[in-house]
């Protein structure tokens, strides 16, 4: 009776602990924000496996893997129907040689395969969602081979977000594979004050459009530019909750879609800032040499993948002029000047005035009486110090952004 009880308790407990194993994220997937390529902004519903073969190739040839990006990640509309079963199929005249196939492809050029589902019984573009099929859709995706799954929020009435996006969460923990898990419901329910263990990023906001500052009104929904997105989420209150392992995300890039050279630049710096994760929206195979050069710069790149992992912070918004900082790892900062407006704009930026910078949600402060930095232009050649004022010319919507290292 004894070696009964015992032997029932041990399996209670085992069966407990390995429940409570599987009640976590898959560990160490984004210590830095994810770096990659999506469909949509760019193909919309127009995916295949051909295009996702050449864009794969084309993440390679253009030197894009090279700088950092892994992830290749078919949006909407991969869908086919469901089998008798409920498994969940590809559009088989879409992706005639299957998931797997395309998941191998991608897997041998060294990058890896990201899927798009969502909470509620249909996607945002009408395809079966996982609703109700969560452990059987994970296990699937982990048997393609996923690598990353954007879950996204339509069709959702009725529904609790902490309980769909954490049975979701639990059913890829428990298919085994370690799959990237990035939360997609725009804000609505304030992820960023949940999400911080169950997914590795969460959307900040609607849908981004490729512009500066300009609101696309879809009826009962917006897309939204740049600067909208900066100026409804770019905050303190969001920027606390972002860390190793869980980011704010500012929506995919619009870089090479249509806005001007200084535009792109500045969406591509800020989104680096904000440790957003990086995801190119921009058709790879035949891009600018512009283009490719904003999406491959390694010193703007190392601001969003920096170890430390502390979001920027707006320090001083002054007329068209918004200056962000970012504590680094080593005692390092970037400092961003950002012309918001449409004219040229020039400033000084006298250290000794502005003697002081506070990060007391991080613990990272800076005072220039007492610390003296040199200083190291981003984007373009210049050095210098903070011994004497910075003088800038700033074009419209362009940017500025120097790396500060303490003398020591
Ligand atoms: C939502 C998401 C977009 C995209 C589309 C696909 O709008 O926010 O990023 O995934 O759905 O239908």
């Amino acid at each position: 009776m004894r070696s009964t009880i015992l032997t029932w308790a041990t399996g209670f407990l085992i069966g407990w602990a390995s429940l409570a194993a599987n009640a976590e994220k898959f560990p160490h997937l984004a210590d830095t924000p994810a770096m990659g390529w999506n469909s949509w902004n760019t193909f919309d519903c127009n995916v295949d496996e051909s295009m996702i073969r050449e864009m794969a190739d084309a993440m390679v040839e253009s030197g894009l893997k090279a700088a950092g990006y892994e992830y290749i990640n078919i949006d909407d509309c991969w869908h086919g129907e469901r089998d008798a079963q409920g498994n969940i199929q590809v559009n088989k005249e879409r992706f005639p040689s299957g998931m797997k196939a395309l998941a191998d492809y991608v897997h041998q050029r060294g990058l890896k395969l990201g899927i798009y589902s969502d909470a509620g019984n249909t996607t945002c573009a009408g395809y079966p969602g996982s609703r109700g099929y969560e452990y059987q859709d994970a296990r699937t995706y982990a048997e393609w081979g996923i690598d990353y799954l954007k879950y996204d929020w339509c069709d959702t009435e009725n529904i609790n977000p902490i309980g769909a996006y954490t049975t979701m969460r639990d059913a890829l923990k428990r298919a085994g594979r370690p799959i990237l898990f990035s939360i997609c419901e725009w804000g609505d329910n304030q992820p960023w004050s949940w999400a911080q263990d169950v997914g590795h990023s969460w959307r900040v906001s609607g849908d981004i459009y490729p512009c500066w500052d300009c609101e696309l009104s879809w009826g009962s929904w917006s897309s939204w530019g740049v600067l909208k997105i900066l100026d409804m989420r770019a905050d303190e209150r969001l920027r606390q909750y972002a860390g190793p392992g869980h980011w704010n995300d500012y929506d995919m890039l619009e870089v090479g879609n249509g806005m001007t050279e200084a535009q792109d630049r500045s969406h591509f710096t800020l989104w680096a800032m904000l440790n957003s994760p990086l995801i190119a929206g921009n058709d790879l195979r035949n891009m600018s040499d512009a283009t490719r050069d904003i999406l491959t710069n390694r010193d703007i790149i190392a601001l969003n993948q920096d170890p430390l992992g502390v979001q920027a912070m707006k320090y001083l918004h002054q007329g068209e002029l918004m200056i962000y900082v970012k504590p680094l790892e080593g005692g390092d900062w970037a400092f961003m000047f950002l012309n918001r407006g449409d004219t040229p704009l020039s400033y000084t930026h006298d250290w000794a005035h502005h003697f002081e910078v506070k990060d007391d949600q991080f613990g990272h402060h800076i005072n220039f009486h007492d610390q003296q930095f040199t200083w190291r232009r981003l984007w373009r050649d210049g050095e210098g110090d903070t011994s004497k004022p910075l003088r800038l010319k700033l074009a419209a919507h362009d940017v500025a952004v120097l790396r500060l290292s303490p003398v020591r």
